[in-house]
């Protein structure tokens, strides 16, 4: 959208110059150009009318008089493994005379809105949809986003909220259970392949950090049923650190059931994934024992 202030900039000073410009419809950009405005000097001459968006009252509220949304704020559900969570956002022109939507941002990359490009004019009394999609990679939790719609009658913000569900919990039938470890000591990657995978590897790619860490690490550490072998890591006695954390996500431990996550081992995760479990367990668990000093 840097762009189209540039471009605006560039259409307002080609217009002054010209004296095809109406002087009252770009104040703002005006000034930040230097220029003093003495309002009787526009428009005597225009020969090809050139749309210039008013932009005067992009900082002002839009009243809900003039553009009547379906809702401002909407919630939505996801499951922990959904990709993206989606929302229309329908409205209706109630003056007398066309609005214009001039641009539509978005709070973060991971949010995008649909609608038809902009400067979009909506006739008096029609409707419009803007839908928007946030994209739900590496997130967990209560998440909010907004989307800024301006308008040559002033701008809105529109909520959204999307409740992303923890992971479900899956259990295993005892046979289940003892066919999944008698699999693991033959080979503790047995998790990463086949039908293990489906529950042990699943929706990692682009998960980093602590939603990655409810994927594929809690399924064993975290679970209520897990087998006594598996630690629970809050607890641990022995000093840690985000190396401590790094080395064994990436190696685990040979001749136990603990799987190498490093794709270097046969394993599913990228190294900047280990480095941000790596990160983030060394925050939640620092080191429950004083880390000794290294003397040689
Ligand atoms: C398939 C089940 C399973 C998964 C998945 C798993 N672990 Fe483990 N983990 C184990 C078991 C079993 C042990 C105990 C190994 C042993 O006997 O020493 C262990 C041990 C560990 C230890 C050593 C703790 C100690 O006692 O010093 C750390 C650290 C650890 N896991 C971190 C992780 C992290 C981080 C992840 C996710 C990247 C993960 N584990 C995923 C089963 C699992
Ligand atoms: C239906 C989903 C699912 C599938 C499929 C699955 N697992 Fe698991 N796995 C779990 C869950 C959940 C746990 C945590 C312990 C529990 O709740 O039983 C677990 C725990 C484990 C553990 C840690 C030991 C324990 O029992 O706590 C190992 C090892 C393991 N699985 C290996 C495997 C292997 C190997 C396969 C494929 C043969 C496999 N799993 C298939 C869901 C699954």
């Amino acid at each position: 959208m840097k762009l189209r202030h540039i471009i605006l900039a560039v259409a307002t000073v080609l217009g002054f110059a010209a004296g095809i410009f109406s002087v009252a419809a770009q104040p703002s950009t005006l000034r930040s150009l230097g220029v003093t405005i003495s309002p009787a000097t526009n428009s005597s001459v225009s020969s090809t009318p050139v749309y210039v968006p008013d932009v005067s009252r992009e900082n002002q509220p839009l009243p809900d008089s003039v553009i009547a949304w379906n809702s401002i704020t909407q919630t939505a559900d996801a499951t922990a493994d959904q990709d993206f969570a989606k929302f229309t956002f329908d409205f209706t022109n109630t003056i007398d005379k066309p609005v214009t939507i001039l641009n539509v941002h978005t709070s973060c990359g991971c949010t995008t809105a649909e609608l038809p490009p902009v400067p979009w004019t909506i006739p008096a009394g029609s409707n419009g949809t803007i839908k928007v999609s946030v994209n739900l990679a590496g997130k967990s939790g209560i998440v909010f986003k907004s989307v800024a719609v301006t308008t040559d009658q002033g701008r809105k913000d529109l909520l959204l909220r999307i409740n992303i569900q923890p992971p479900v919990v899956v259990n295993m039938t005892d046979e289940q259970r003892a066919a999944a470890l008698a699999a693991a000591k033959v080979d503790r990657q047995a998790v990463f392949k086949g039908d293990c995978a489906t529950c042990h590897i699943k929706n990692i790619e682009g998960k980093m950090g602590q939603a990655l860490y409810e994927s594929v690490c809690g399924i064993c550490h975290e679970a209520e049923h897990r087998a006594t072998m598996v630690p629970d890591l809050a607890k641990l006695t022995v000093p840690t650190s985000e190396e401590f954390w790094r080395t064994w996500i990436t190696i685990g431990k040979p001749g136990t059931l603990m799987p190498a996550f490093a794709t270097s081992q046969g394993g599913p995760l990228t190294d900047m994934q280990i480095a941000s479990l790596a990160a983030y367990l060394n925050l939640v668990h620092p080191s429950q024992v004083p880390v000794p000093m290294t003397t040689k």
